[in-house]
This record gives structure tokens, sequence and C-alpha cells, in this order.
């Protein structure tokens, strides 16, 4: 090794042993909580998916599906998917796994997505009627509608051409999702730090699976049961993303 290679590899030892910097640390820690938060309505939206056919059937009147029910599948899909145990969260310690403010705002996303089943039991348990338009979109739009109400996080679903108005994406989220319509299948998310450093936004990409066709794909126009026009999308199509737009403290 030659004087010059030395000192650079000291250097850059040196650079490497630096404790990271406060906005850099922050910056993960939000990032990290961005993607459980995503997870956590992703998860929530598989629960009420799963149960589609009991909230859908006409027959039977009271359906079961508490809110306390529901908290318990979610729980279990979520350790499913992040391999974290919610119920454990107040005695986890705190890390880059968990950071502070995922211990604050899972739950607080928990408390949202249950109230949003209470507030729908009355639907829910309707005897009589099959399709209530209670599905993984309108749960998924509440929750996040109700959970960015109460925190300084906002986390909302969206998609090009969105079927609920208020799921219509912004400019930033827009510029994302035609830049992921563009290309194949990713199982990553975009990441990225606006307003000059002052706010984190993560966006998480869903796609179509089979299940959802009976509503977006074919025939495109023709009218599906929640009374919205078909989009004509196939198995693997981008159907839109989960986003997270979290404002940083210490720039
Ligand atoms: C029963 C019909 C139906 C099925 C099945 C269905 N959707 Fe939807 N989807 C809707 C409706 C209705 C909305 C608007 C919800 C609202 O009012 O917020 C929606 C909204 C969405 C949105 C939010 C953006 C928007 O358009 O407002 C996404 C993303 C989405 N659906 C993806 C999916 C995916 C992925 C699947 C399959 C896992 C799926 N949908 C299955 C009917 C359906």
């Amino acid at each position: 090794m030659n004087s010059r290679t030395m000192v650079k590899t000291v250097l850059m030892l040196f650079v490497l042993l630096q404790p990271p910097p406060t906005w850099a640390v922050e910056r993960a820690e939000v990032e990290e909580t961005a993607r459980l938060l995503a997870t956590l309505l992703e998860s929530g939206r598989a629960v009420i998916e799963r149960n589609q056919t009991l909230i859908d059937d006409p027959h039977q009147g009271e359906k079961g599906l508490t809110p306390e029910l529901f908290e318990a599948e979610l729980v279990r899909e979520f350790r499913v998917k992040s391999g974290i145990d919610l119920t454990a969260l107040p005695t986890a310690p705190v890390s880059l796994v968990i950071p502070p403010l995922a211990k604050e705002l899972l739950p607080a996303l928990v408390q949202a997505g249950r109230e949003v089943v209470r507030d729908a039991q009355v639907v829910i348990n309707q005897r009589g009627i099959g399709y209530k338009n209670f599905i993984p979109a309108t749960w998924g739009s509440q929750a996040s509608a109700r959970f960015s109400k109460s925190s300084h996080v906002r986390l909302k679903q969206t998609a090009l051409d969105a079927r609920n108005p208020k799921n219509e994406p912004d400019e930033y989220e827009a510029s994302v999702l035609k830049w992921l319509a563009a290309r194949p299948r990713a199982e990553a998310y975009v990441s990225e730090l606006t307003e000059e450093g002052k706010t984190l936004r993560v966006v998480m990409p869903i796609y179509y699976a089979k299940d959802c066709l009976a509503c977006h794909g074919e025939p495109k126009g023709v009218l599906d049961i929640s009374g919205y026009p078909r989009e004509g999308h196939k198995e693997g199509d981008l159907a839109g993303a989960i986003t997270v737009t979290a404002p940083l403290n210490n720039r």
C-alpha cells in the first residue's frame, strides 16, 4: 500500500467510524416508521379481503367481525409481514428496527383501523344485502384519513385516475406513480427528501392480483359491483400506492 492509499484508507475509516449525523439517524428512523405504517395498512387491507365473503353474506346478520377480532387478525397479519409483534411493542427495546416514532404511530394506526371497523358494524351486520361497499380500499381510505387527522405524519392510498377523489395523487405522488407504471413490478419502495430536506416522502407500490380484476379489470368501462366503471387492468399492473408524508425536524 503506498502512502496515498494509506491516507485514503485512514480517512475512509475515520468517516465510517464517526457516529452518523443526527439528521441521518432521523431520516433512517422516519423512513423505517413510514415503511412499517404502509405495511400495517397493507395488513389491514389483507384482513378485510380475507373476510370479504363473510362481510358480503346477505343471509347472516351478526358476523362476529368485531373491532376486537379485527385487531387480533391485524396484529397477526402484521407480524407475518414485518416480524414485529405489536402486543409486545410497549416493552420492546427502542432501536433502528423499531424506532421511537414507530412505537408511537403504529398503535395509533391500529386504533384508527379498529375504529373504522367499529363504526361499520351496522353496515357489516346488515342482513339481506350482499355487497356493502366495505372492502379493503374503503377500509384503507378511512383508516388512513382517521390516522392522518390526529398525526403529523400523513398516510394515504392513491392511484393515477383514483376512484375516490380524496385519493387523487398530489404532484409528487403522480410523478412517482407514472415512473413506477412505466417499469416492471418493483418489490421495493421509493423514498425521497423533498422541500429542501424538510419532508420525507415514501411511496410503496401496490399491484393488481387476480382477485382485484373483478372490479378493476376487463371489460373496461362496464360498471363493477361497487358501481364504478372497470379500468381494464391486468394482473401485475400497477394499482396505486400507499404513501407516507413525514416532516423531518432536525434540518
Ligand atoms: C368490489 C370491487 C373492488 C375490488 C375487488 C377491489 N377494488 Fe380497489 N377500489 C374499489 C373501490 C370502490 C374503490 C374506491 C374506494 C374508496 O371509496 O375510497 C377502490 C379503490 C382502490 C384504490 C385507491 C385509489 C382509488 O382508486 O381511490 C386502490 C389502490 C385499489 N382500489 C386497489 C385494489 C387492489 C390492489 C385490489 C385487489 C387486491 C382491489 N383494489 C380490489 C373497488 C374494488
